[in-house]
C-alpha cells in the first residue's frame, strides 16, 4: 500500500491530503505539533473517504516516527505568508522548522521522495537537500507548477481561449523573480509569442507575479486549492511512475550552467523523483532573468544558514 506523510496540517497540508485521498493515491499520515488540530483534521478526512466509499486510511500524529515506511513525504509545515509579506521574509521562521523535519525524514524514511511546499520554497528545498543528505533526485520543491497554472489561466483569459488548450511555463524562482517563459508557452501548438504583443506579455508577467499576494490581499490568507491539487499531481507522478514533465525546484548539477543551487526547471517526475532535468535553449534575455532568480535564491539561503554552511553556495 503506498503511504504519503504530510507534515503540517494547516490549510495547505489538509488540502493536499484531501486530493491524495479523493484520487485514491495512498494512505496518509498527517503530522502536526498541535495534537487536537491534527486529530480533528484526520477525523474529518476519514469521514470524507467514508462518504466517497474510498478504502484509504488517515492517521493523525505528533510523532515523526509515524512517517516510517512512507514513499513520499510532503512538508507544508511552517509560518504562512500574511498580507504585505514577501515569501523570502519567511526564511527566518521556516528554515529551522524544515531543517528539523528533514533530519527526522532521513532517520525514519531514508528512501522517501521529499516534496517541499513551505515558503520560501526554493531556498527551503536547498536546506531540505542538505538536511536529509539525500541524492538530489529525491528532493524537490513545489512552486513554479502553481505559477505556471496561473500563467496558463491569465493567457487563456487574455486570448479568449479555453484554458485546457493553453500550456505555460514559469521557471526560476517562486517569487517576484519568477521567469515567465513565453517562448515555451503554447495555445493548441501555436507559440503564444505569435499571438501576444510585447505589451500583452509584460502585462501577463506582472499579473502572474502578483497573484499569490493578490489572493492574500483579497481573502486574508494565501492560496490553498491550486497548491493542494498541484502537490497531489506531483505525488501521483511519483507513486505511479508517470514520467510527467512538471516545473519543480531542483538542485542543479551543471544544468543551465549552475551547480549545487536550487532553481525551478522543467523535469521528468517518476518513481525515483526528479528523473531528468530538461534543459531548454535560452535566449540571452531569458538567461539573464534566470540569473536574477538564481541570485535571489542564493541570497535568501545565505540569510538562513550560518556562513560556514554556505561557503560552497555560489553561482557558477
Ligand atoms: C502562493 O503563491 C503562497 O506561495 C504561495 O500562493
Amino acid at each position: 500500500m503506498p503511504l504519503v506523510t504530510i507534515v503540517g496540517s494547516g490549510r495547505v497540508g489538509t488540502e493536499i491530503a484531501k486530493h491524495i485521498l479523493i484520487n485514491d493515491l495512498a494512505d496518509v499520515v498527517l503530522i502536526d505539533i498541535d495534537p487536537n488540530k491534527v486529530r480533528g483534521e484526520a477525523l474529518d478526512l476519514t469521514h470524507m473517504v467514508a462518504m466517497l466509499g474510498i478504502d484509504r486510511d488517515v492517521k493523525p500524529s505528533t510523532d515523526y516516527r509515524d512517517m516510517s515506511g512512507s514513499d513520499v513525504v510532503v512538508i507544508s509545515a511552517g509560518i504562512p505568508r500574511s498580507p504585505g509579506m514577501t515569501r523570502e521574509q519567511l526564511i527566518y521562521s521556516n528554515a529551522g522548522i524544515v531543517y528539523n523535519i528533514c533530519k527526522s525524514i532521513s532517520e525514519y524514511c531514508p528512501k522517501a521522495v521529499v516534496i517541499i511546499v513551505t515558503n520560501p520554497v526554493d531556498a527551503l528545498t536547498f536546506i531540505a537537500w542538505k538536511a536529509t543528505g539525500f541524492e538530489r533526485e529525491r528532493v524537490m520543491g513545489f512552486g513554479s507548477m502553481l505559477d505556471s497554472a496561473r500563467m496558463r489561466s491569465v493567457i487563456a483569459k487574455k486570448l479568449g481561449v479555453r484554458v485546457s488548450k493553453v500550456s505555460a511555463l514559469v521557471m526560476g524562482e517562486h517569487g517576484e523573480a519568477m521567469v515567465c517563459m513565453f517562448r515555451y508557452s503554447y495555445v493548441d501548438g501555436t507559440p503564444v509569442i505569435a499571438l501576444l504583443s510585447s505589451e500583452d506579455m509584460e502585462e501577463i508577467r506582472r499579473t502572474v507575479r502578483g497573484l499569490g499576494a493578490e489572493i492574500i490581499r483579497l481573502r486574508g490568507y494565501s492560496s490553498t486549492h491550486a497548491p493542494g491539487v498541484g502537490v497531489a499531481m506531483l505525488v501521483r507522478a511519483v507513486l505511479r511512475d508517470e514520467k510527467r514533465v512538471y516545473p519543480v525546484t531542483a538542485i542543479l548539477d551543471g544544468e543551465y550552467g549552475y551547480r549545487g543551487i536550487p532553481l525551478a526547471v522543467p523535469a521528468v517526475i517518476g518513481r525515483r523523483g526528479i528523473e531528468k532535468i530538461i534543459e531548454l535553449e535560452l535566449t540571452d534575455d531569458e538567461r539573464k532573468e534566470l540569473e536574477q532568480a538564481a541570485k535571489k535564491i542564493v541570497e535568501t539561503i545565505k540569510q538562513a544558514l550560518p556562513p560556514e554552511l554556505c561557503a560552497d553556495i555560489a553561482l557558477a
